[in-house]
């Protein structure tokens, strides 16, 4: 009963693979971890390391994969980096899930340029590691990545901060604006600036645009830590420089937590005109806000979902097939097959469609 039971997961995940156009190779040089049908006990433990509360997707994420774990009828260690100790406490709480024999370990990386060690001894004891929301880099032991598509979520934060100045500006030509990025131990953080400035930059070259700092570099733009406190200092600086003079009309902020840094200082500043700020995660502090018209953006991507489709993939792991990718994404090392999921913009106009299958933030927008 139970071989026939295997065979015929084999062979719908076969047709899944057919239907999906993915193909077996996944990437490590058509190497599998594990062969199509020989999977793993069905209880298992699968570690999930995550790293310091820097933002409410990551709050989120926790009690999330506790509960979907459990469900799915694994033994589930989810863990938190320390906020004073990231990267060392990641490392530590990685190596003691491969200790306690973890068969998938499923990774938002504090620092992805510093988990190589981890990962490579997950892999030497035949643990599978799927990258989380955040690409661990320079590694060939990384198996799967899972994440809302980085660049495109740049992208839309760029045109709806375009979008929300003509809106809001309609007599002007040209538009003051500064950028801001996140922490430069994120990979998220470039990837989510070149989006941006994909969008960007011709408007800046053309003079639509002009950030009045002449701050354009990633250098100069990155928020440490994903600390407000760092973005409301810059912002703080430029507005007691820069723009004793005029006015900022817009500002690129990576997300919801910044953006509300940046809200405050340009209001303690006392500039009467609210500029346009972008933002993401739908931050149940940033909704209110969206819907008053003092952040312009933000951007869904919905934890529920991707904490969801990481589960899928570590059961897909344990029946013994390969796990749903749809591109790769190289991480300096190798690429790494990659399942994308699907961020949407929401301004005040579309908030009600785009949570209508989410009451919490529902409920945010009609209050
Ligand atoms: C995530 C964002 C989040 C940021 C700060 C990034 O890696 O993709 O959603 O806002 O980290 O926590």
């Amino acid at each position: 009963m139970k071989k026939i039971l295997l065979a015929t997961t084999a062979v719908m995940a076969v047709a899944a693979l057919g239907l999906t156009g993915c193909s077996s190779d996944n990437g490590r040089g058509g190497e599998a971890t594990t062969e199509e049908g020989s999977g793993f006990a069905a209880d298992s433990l699968i570690g999930v390391a995550l790293p310091d509360k820097t933002s409410e997707n990551w709050v989120l994420a926790g009690g999330l994969f506790e509960d979907g774990l459990a469900d799915a009828g694994f033994e589930g260690d989810v863990q938190y980096a320390g906020a004073s100790n990231a990267v060392a406490d990641q490392q530590q709480q990685i190596s003691t899930m491969i200790t306690n024999g973890a068969k998938v370990i499923i990774i938002g990386a504090k620092d992805g340029a510093q988990l190589g060690t981890q990962v490579q001894e997950a892999r030497d004891n035949g643990a599978i590691v799927i990258a989380y929301d955040r690409l661990i880099q320079n590694t060939d032991a990384v198996d799967y990545y899972v994440a809302f598509d980085n660049f495109k979520v740049g992208q839309l934060q760029g045109q709806a901060l375009l979008d929300g100045l003509a809106a809001s500006f309609p007599d002007k030509t040209t538009y003051n604006i500064e950028l801001f990025s996140g922490s430069s131990d994120d990979a998220n953080a470039p990837v989510f600036f070149e989006g941006a400035m994909d969008v960007l930059q011709p408007k800046i070259d053309d003079g639509t645009l002009v950030v009045v700092s002449g701050q354009t570099d990633i250098a100069q733009t990155a928020t440490d830590g994903w600390k407000p406190e760092n973005a409301q200092r810059r912002m703080d600086t430029l507005m007691q420089g820069t723009y004793q003079s005029t006015t900022v009309d817009g500002v690129l902020s990576p997300n919801d937590t910044l953006a509300r840094a940046i809200i405050t200082s340009v209001s303690d500043a006392g500039q009467a005109e609210a500029p346009i700020v972008t933002g993401q995660d739908s931050e149940a502090a940033s909704i209110p806000l969206i819907m008053s018209g003092a952040q312009y953006s933000t951007i869904y991507k919905d934890t529920r979902a991707l904490v969801a489709t990481a589960i899928e993939m570590a059961q897909a792991l344990q029946a013994g097939d390969e796990p749903d990718t749809t591109t790769e994404t190289n991480n300096g090392n190798v690429d790494v097959p990659t399942l994308y999921l699907d961020p949407v913009i929401v301004t005040k106009d579309n908030a009600a469609e785009a949570y209508a299958e989410n009451p919490d933030l529902l409920a945010l927008v009609n209050e």
